[in-house]
């Protein structure tokens, strides 16, 4: 062989040998498949896990959130929740103020833990996942634009969760963006408000919440005002006359105890002076 064609072997075999170490390290589909950010789907509709959202942008973690009053008062172990966007959606609600198609959010839950190392208050995140969803925009695919994925790990594929369960509920209902929960996203919200974003249901729920604030804080200032000003007759005269909605209950309330703690000083007193 002459020296030329010998380089001209060696130079083939190195490159067959690059070509097959190359596909040989091509990474698995199920891995790494979702890794620009955009959603892949498996031949069953399943979402593949986007396998780097930890390296998308964060924003926020909740802590112990509930959505039901009566979930507070027995709160039996404590959760982060954290909350990440693909990075192109994150730019482009940047730009507009809400989110694009292909947009991918992440839900990552890890246990709350106050014991460990030099800690002795407040609540730092296990190293362990409990609880793994994703909400994926995706406006071809989903009738409603939007679906969300229950995940058993971060590393294996995800199921389609029907359209009726209540996650799509309280989203339509309650968020404050495109079904997705930006008033409680910190860097996001200041922008929805200055691009006028803001969904009709979220601001619905402001108002009213503003509108109980405003009433009850007037109210206890009337109260307290009275409370303060009048004496028991005056409450009385109030109670007689009658005042509508909560703040005349309250005063009601405040009078009737008033009258029902002087008839018992009274009693008392007359019953030392008998
Ligand atoms: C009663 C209301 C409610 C229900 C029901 C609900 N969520 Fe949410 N969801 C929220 C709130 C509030 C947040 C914001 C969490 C935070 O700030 O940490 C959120 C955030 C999310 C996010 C982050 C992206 C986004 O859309 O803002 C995902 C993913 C998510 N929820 C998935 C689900 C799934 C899956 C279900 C059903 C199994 C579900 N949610 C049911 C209230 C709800």
């Amino acid at each position: 062989m002459s020296p030329r064609a010998r380089f001209t072997t060696i130079a083939m075999c190195l490159l067959s040998l690059a070509t097959a170490v190359s596909l040989c390290r091509r990474p698995a589909a199920t891995a790494h498949a979702a890794t620009a950010g955009t959603p892949v789907y498996a031949a069953n509709g399943d979402l593949l896990p986007p396998s780097d959202y930890r390296e998308w942008i964060y924003l926020t973690s909740g802590i112990d959130m509930s959505y039901s009053p009566k979930a507070m008062d027995t709160p039996d172990h404590s959760m982060f929740d954290n909350v990440f966007v693909n990075p192109a959606a994150w730019r482009s609600f940047v730009a507009t103020g809400t989110w694009p198609d292909k947009t991918v959010m992440v839900l990552e839950v890890r246990g709350a833990k106050t014991r460990g190392s030099i800690n002795q208050r407040g609540h730092f995140q296990d190293t362990e996942i409990m609880g793994f969803e994703v909400h994926v925009k995706d406006e071809a695919r989903f009738p409603g634009k939007w679906a969300f994925f229950d995940f058993d790990s971060p590393h294996k594929n995800g199921t389609l969760i029907p359209t009726g369960a209540p996650c799509y509920t309280c989203h339509a209902a309650h968020a404050a963006v495109d079904t997705t929960f930006v008033q409680f996203y910190p860097t996001l919200l200041p922008i929805a408000k200055a691009k006028g974003t803001l969904s009709a249901a979220f601001l619905k729920d402001e108002e009213v919440a503003g509108a109980n604030n405003l009433r009850s804080s007037t109210d206890s200032m009337k109260l307290i005002t009275l409370d303060n000003a009048l004496p028991w007759f005056g409450s009385v005269l109030i109670r007689l006359v009658g005042w509508s909605g909560d703040t005349g209950k309250q005063i009601q309330m405040v009078a009737f105890k008033k009258i029902k703690l002087r008839l018992q000083v009274r009693r008392f007193r007359s019953q030392v002076n008998e």
